[in-house]
């Protein structure tokens, strides 16, 4: 993250010097600016024509009315009331919200500023906001290797609507019949949220065999549609679906996979809410699923960890301690796959609110490393599966590994649990078998 910043501000004033140039080489004919600032700056910089396009496809799908972002950045009235917020939290890092680290792999779907955006924000704040002629608005952003969801097969909503009781966060599971009739793959998924202000983020799993009574139990454990559920779904061995987060409406999986479903089962889907921009309001999300009956490649979203640290040994967390780190690593191919080679295609990272900083990666045998997922700064609010633009080969031998760090302020021993007080340090892989 420190790097990033000395590195966006590296180039901003390299924009800020190149704009300069350009009005010393122009004829000065005003953009808009209102002709203030001197010789040299970055008047140059508009919001119509060098802003708004980054602001519409990078933030707008979050930042606008009803929507999750606090407010909305729609117009050039609101995009410069919070100019200096704006300023701050790009330069940061913080929006859009992208934890993972570029350094270690590429993302399909990815949410992040270049440098060069962020150079751009940054100079337009700087160099007074101006408004610039809505005529010469620039042509909009395409951001590239999007992978969006791209046909919705079954729409799958709650049974009823839900209040939230808990405030700022509460974590719900809700269960839902899956329709299907035959087995099915499910080969894309996203969130239709019923409120869009208070759905923060979605993990959808599969119950099916005798966890179909089990999460049958769990629902009726509790009065009201679903159940309380934080670290996981409540019940051991849940089959994995997917994750959502907001600024899009879901993700195809890749090419030719997908996850197979058996009729009767139930699809458990966690929400978490969160009410600190509106307040409780109801909510009735629905879940979206691309369905196809046959895939090229059967594929499994495999959660990991170290069995032992679920047991209750060996991930302790002492009380008011920083920078304890554990971490774990083993060949996933020996206990999900028959030993033979697995094709990664994606990857999370899952920690409670303690958790600092993480890392997920591929240690081979012969000594080398690929990192699948490093988020130096984690984020409980923001997590999701991250899709490499190119799949990791994982081989019998090679380790999957894992490693987090906590910070723990509270006067707790801190260990593995499902509850707010509790930790975790889990991740998960979407894999197909290679031959
Ligand atoms: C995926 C949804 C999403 C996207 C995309 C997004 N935001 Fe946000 N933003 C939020 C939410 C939610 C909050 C409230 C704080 C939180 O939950 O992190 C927020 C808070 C903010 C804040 C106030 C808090 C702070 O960090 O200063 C600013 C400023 C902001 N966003 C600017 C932006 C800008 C600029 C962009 C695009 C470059 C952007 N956001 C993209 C969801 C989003």
């Amino acid at each position: 993250m420190r790097r990033t910043v000395s590195l966006v501000s590296l180039v901003s004033s390299l924009l800020a010097g190149l704009s300069g140039l350009t009005a010393c080489g122009s004829d000065g004919a005003g953009t808009g600016a209102g002709g203030a600032g001197g010789e040299g700056t970055t008047a140059a910089l508009v919001y119509y024509r060098d802003a708004k396009p980054i602001i519409d496809a990078k933030c707008a799908t979050c930042h606008v009315a009803g929507g999750i972002g606090p407010f909305a950045l729609t117009t050039f009235e609101e995009v410069s009331s919070h100019a200096a917020a704006i300023r701050g939290a790009v330069e940061a890092g913080t929006m859009p919200p992208w934890p993972a680290d570029s350094a270690c792999n590429s993302y399909y779907n990815d949410r992040s500023l270049t440098a060069e955006q962020i150079g751009t924000l940054v100079g337009w704040v700087d160099a007074g906001a101006a408004e610039g002629d809505p005529a010469e608005e620039g042509s909009p952003l395409v951001s590239p290797n999007l992978r969006p969801l791209s046909r919705v097969d079954r729409t799958i909503a709650m049974p009823e609507p839900y209040t939230m009781v808990e405030q700022p966060d509460e974590y719900r599971c809700f269960v839902m019949d899956y329709p299907g009739t035959a087995t099915e793959y499910v080969t894309g998924l996203g969130v239709k949220p019923g409120n869009a202000a208070v759905v923060h983020h979605v993990i959808a799993f599969v119950a099916s065999g005798s966890l179909v009574d089990t999460v049958a139990e769990l629902d009726a454990s509790d009065p009201g549609p679903g159940y309380p559920c934080f670290g996981g779904p409540g019940f051991q061995n849940p089959g994995w679906l997917g994750a959502w987060a907001p600024g899009a409406e879901g993700y195809d999986y890749p090419d030719g996979t997908g996850i197979p479903v058996e009729p009767g089962s139930k699809i458990v889907v966690q929400v978490h809410y969160n009410s600190l921009t509106s307040g409780p309001q109801p909510d009735q999300t629905s879940v979206l699923l691309k369905t196809d009956s046959a895939v090229d490649k059967t594929a499994r979203l495999q959660p990991w960890t170290n069995v032992a640290w679920v047991g209750g040994t060996g991930m302790e967390i002492p009380p008011a301690t920083n920078d304890v780190t554990h971490s774990f690593g083993a060949d996933p191919t020996a206990f999900v796959n028959g030993g033979k080679p697995m094709m990664v295609y994606s990857s999370f990272l899952h920690m409670h609110k303690l958790g600092q900083s993480g890392r997920v990666s591929v240690k081979h045998t012969d000594g080398s490393e690929t990192c699948l997922l490093d988020i130096p700064e984690y984020n409980f609010h923001w997590q999701g599966a991250y899709q490499l633009l190119q799949p990791v080969v994982l081989q019998p031998g090679d380790k999957l590994s894992l490693k987090c760090t906590w910070d723990n302020p509270t006067m707790n021993n801190v260990s593995w649990g499902e509850g707010t007080e509790d930790e975790m340090c889990l991740t998960g892989v979407y894999f197909t078998s290679m031959e």
